[in-house]
């Protein structure tokens, strides 16, 4: 079975996109890269920990300030990765990890097709996966 293939016919301003948002943490698809998709989501306030165990997750940030705190190591230790417009980061696959976002947050989200937002963490900021633009 062929999987959907999502091919713009002209260019996203990915910033714009994201900003227009109804919903915060309700990432929408702006394209696929082979396996992978290219998400923007608008994001305000705590997050849920969570982790993904099958895929790798990069933050970029469009717009705003996002504190993005990881548990890492053994023994685990939590620390913080501070960052604005344009700063880039990748949270490993299985590194739990709790996005904070002050009001006017926008980020892109690269990531595996099929990933669950929360992770297997659930609850009520759980979004539909892979919902396009
Ligand atoms: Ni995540």
């Amino acid at each position: 079975m062929a999987e959907a293939v999502t091919k713009p016919t002209e260019a996203t301003c990915l910033v714009e996109a994201a900003s227009r948002l109804d919903d915060t943490w309700s990432p929408r698809v702006a394209g696929r890269v082979n396996d992978v998709v290219v998400k923007v989501a608008r994001i305000e306030g705590e997050f849920v920990w969570h982790d993904h165990p099958a895929t790798d997750e990069a933050f970029l940030v469009l717009s705003g300030r996002l504190r993005l705190q990881v548990r890492e190591g053994a023994p685990q230790q939590e620390r913080t990765i501070d960052m604005g417009p344009g700063d880039f980061f990748v949270v490993p696959r299985g590194v739990e990890h709790c996005p904070t976002a002050e009001p006017g947050t926008t980020i892109a989200l690269i990531e595996a097709a099929g990933t669950v937002n929360t992770g297997a963490a659930g609850g009520s900021l759980t979004a539909p996966v892979d919902q396009q633009l």
